[in-house]
């Protein structure tokens, strides 16, 4: 639908409405599977450097309200993954999605090495610095102003193609890594990764989770990502990709009108099936049509 089209960086998307990093983006055929239900770009799942197990099982639990995670970055290493994007990036050509490649790393020339690897199969870099509970990886870096900067500056310097940061809601001051990563030249933000959490088995008498806690996802953060959303409108003048509960359209555009250009869904998929994509962009164009607004007056027309 020509109503839902939007240009962010510079670059076209057929509508606003993504795929979320870390569900169905392993594979390509999966990063197809999630194309072919709407969505106007596909996030890869984080990739690192070098394969990774992931965290023991279980890794995933639902909880009221949405899904607690601790995978812990499974993924093949960018050398392997670049053939999964091989595979299928003509075909998301042919469809008019976008892909976002999700990076994380333990230190700045992880990330160097890994962006610039996936480069050459993406149109955007999206920096995961806000794992939960991922040891030495993510939120140790997305917690910290300084090695935030310093991650994103690598990485900005090193490629081409539009540099966004990936936030977590875990820390105090959002708003000082925030302008960290800003500083350091990222061209958006997108926010925000899992919150902190764990569920007890009161009968096994210990944490569910391998990992023993997790990062809560689902309905239940999306007021702690508008919130949020909202704090980055009001301070930067970058695009902000908005992510945190999305299920309909009428979440999505609760973000856009907190100040989100785009938004991306992960768990929404586990509510609504592959073509939540195409759901959620039908709910917004029906909005509109019923609001006789375009897709650019609400972003942001919260704060007027
Ligand atoms: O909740 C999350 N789980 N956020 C991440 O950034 C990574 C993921 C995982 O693989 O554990």
């Amino acid at each position: 639908e020509y109503m839902l089209k939007t240009v962010i960086c510079g670059i076209e998307f057929k509508n606003p409405v993504f795929l979320a990093s870390g569900i169905m983006g392993e594979t390509g055929s999966a990063l197809k599977r999630t194309a072919k239900g709407g969505a106007g770009a596909v996030t890869t799942k984080s990739i690192g450097k070098n394969p990774n197990p992931g965290h023991r099982n279980p890794t995933i639990v639902e909880v009221d309200g949405g899904l607690l995670n601790a995978m812990g970055l499974p993924n093949p290493g960018i050398d392997e993954y670049v053939k999964e994007l091989q595979k299928v990036r003509e075909d998301l050509n042919k469809m008019n999605v976008r892909i976002i490649g999700s990076v994380y790393g333990k230190d700045e020339e992880e990330f160097v090495e890994v962006s610039k690897k996936m480069e050459k199969y993406v149109d955007i870099i999206e920096l995961n610095i806000s794992c939960p509970h991922a040891k030495g990886y993510g939120a140790t870096i997305g917690q910290n102003p300084e090695l935030s900067y310093s991650v994103c500056k690598a990485v900005k310097k090193s490629v081409k193609i539009p540099v966004f940061a990936k936030l977590t809601p875990n820390v105090t001051d959002i708003l000082e890594i925030a302008n960290a990563v800003v500083d350091a030249g990222v061209d958006g933000l997108v926010a925000i990764n899992t919150v902190r959490g764990m569920a007890i088995d009161i009968r096994a008498k210990k944490p569910i989770l391998g990992n023993k806690f997790g990062g809560l996802s689902g309905k239940c953060i999306k007021p702690i990502g508008i919130k949020i959303v909202w704090d980055l409108y009001e301070n930067f003048d970058v695009p902000i990709i908005g992510v945190g509960g999305i299920v309909s359209g009428e979440d999505a555009i609760e973000y856009m009108m907190a100040g989100a250009s785009a938004v991306q869904i992960g768990s929404g998929i586990y509510y609504r099936g592959y073509d939540i994509f195409k759901k959620v962009c039908d709910e917004i164009v029906a909005f509109l049509k019923e609001e006789n607004l375009e897709l650019k007056d609400i972003i942001g027309i919260a704060h007027e």
